[in-house]
């Protein structure tokens, strides 16, 4: 099958046989949805009933800290997700979201003057942009422009994960994260599977091995994946379940972060308690976390994320002390492993004993091409 009349059937499905979410023939995009915090619910609320009605995402997608940030939704369907992140940018910043059904579009653009009276913004934030997530340029998206890019259950559609990827990567500024829910599987699918038409619309038989988006994230110049949240997807088709007997599929959330080319040294962090909904612990995967006011000694990677990006401003960052036999910081957090199955088992991490040499534990591939990576702001 070509990769346009995937896309074609991707965009009757969503167009034409999905009315709302009521539609949907399996799980994938309904049950997996993890709970929306407190602090969001109230600003969900607040978004109209008919985008609603055809959300069809499989995660949380809505990150800290993005007040004033400029945002990229890939494949934002009727736009829920974008207006809640219209909200909390707040009017100065901006969303914009890109999917190529042009009845997703119309949905999504018929509330953009609903939401900026109810948010109370004397313009609006959001857009709605027509195009393919594998051609960004095409579509108008610039690079080296974006603080955060979201996408909820959409990678798994595409026919060309890898040019979704790298076109993320480049419309990132640098220090810029993907912050994205997708389905997963826990092995490679079979042919047979993947031309499953409607088992693809379902979000099921596109989805990637994990390891898959562990290695194209890395090849596009991503560091490792951080996960932050899994959750199990049961299918609850009979029919279709048989289809995809032996398989096991999960929903997980994966921040991606574009890293300068020069690392920061490891180091020693203290948070400062200011993320809304994050005031006690802060996240940064499911395993490494920050309470307000602990020194958390952090790995070169670790240091660079949380240097180079909008958490910068959040936390302090200082030199090793040093210990004993002269090693400086020993990270406190426990080893960060991106499969979402082994977290869902309770085997997520290993507690990390003392670090080894520092050039061992960075973990950080840098990006393999040439192109300029840009300086990363001073810390404050
Ligand atoms: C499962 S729905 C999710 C929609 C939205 N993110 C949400 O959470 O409600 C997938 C959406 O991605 C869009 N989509 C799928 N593949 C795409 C592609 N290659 N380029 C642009 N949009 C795409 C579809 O049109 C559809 O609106």
């Amino acid at each position: 099958m070509s990769e346009q009349s995937l896309l074609n059937d991707v965009k009757d499905y969503y167009g034409k046989v999905l009315k709302t979410s009521d539609d949907l023939k399996t799980n994938a995009c309904k049950t997996a949805c993890q709970k929306m915090p407190n602090h969001l619910l109230k600003t969900m609320k607040l978004v109209h009933d008919d985008v609603v009605a055809k959300y069809y995402g499989c995660g949380l997608i809505i990150p800290e800290n993005v007040q004033g940030c400029k945002v990229l939704d890939l494949g934002s369907g009727s736009g829920r997700d974008c207006y809640i992140l219209s909200k909390l940018v707040g009017e100065n910043g901006q969303v914009t979201g890109i999917d190529m059904t042009e009845e997703q579009i119309d949905v999504a653009r018929k509330y953009i003057d609903y939401h900026t009276k109810t948010f109370g913004f004397s313009k609006p934030n959001v857009e709605f942009k027509k195009g393919y997530i594998e051609r960004l340029r095409e579509a108008g998206i610039a690079k080296n422009e974006y603080d955060v890019i979201v996408s909820n259950c959409v990678v798994n559609l595409s026919p060309d994960k890898r040019a979704v990827l790298r076109e993320a990567y480049d419309s990132l500024k640098v220090g810029g994260e993907m912050y994205f829910s997708d389905v997963y599987c826990d092995k490679f699918l079979p042919e047979h599977i993947r031309k499953d038409k409607v088992l693809w619309g379902e979000c099921l038989s596109g989805a990637l091995a994990w390891t898959e988006l562990v290695q194209l994230a890395e090849e596009v110049g991503f560091c490792k994946p951080r996960l932050v949240k899994a959750s199990p997807i049961t299918v609850d088709n009979e029919e279709m379940e048989k289809i995809v007997t032996g398989y096991k599929f999960v929903s997980a959330t994966y921040r991606l972060v574009k890293l300068p080319l020069d690392l920061q040294p490891k180091c020693q962090v203290i948070y400062e308690g200011n993320i809304e909904g994050a005031e006690e612990e802060f996240f940064l995967d499911y395993a490494t976390s920050f309470k307000a006011g602990d020194v958390v000694s952090v790995d070169s990677e670790v240091a660079t994320i949380l240097h180079c990006s909008r958490y910068n401003s959040d936390f302090t960052l200082q030199p090793c002390d040093k210990g004993q036999n002269g090693s400086a910081c020993c990270p406190t957090t426990k080893k960060h492993n991106p499969d979402p199955f082994a977290l869902l088992e309770g085997k997520g991490y290993t507690d990390v004993g003392c670090c080894g040499p520092s050039k061992k534990d960075s973990g950080c591939s840098p990006p393999t091409s040439s192109k300029a990576q840009g300086c990363c702001p001073a810390s404050t």
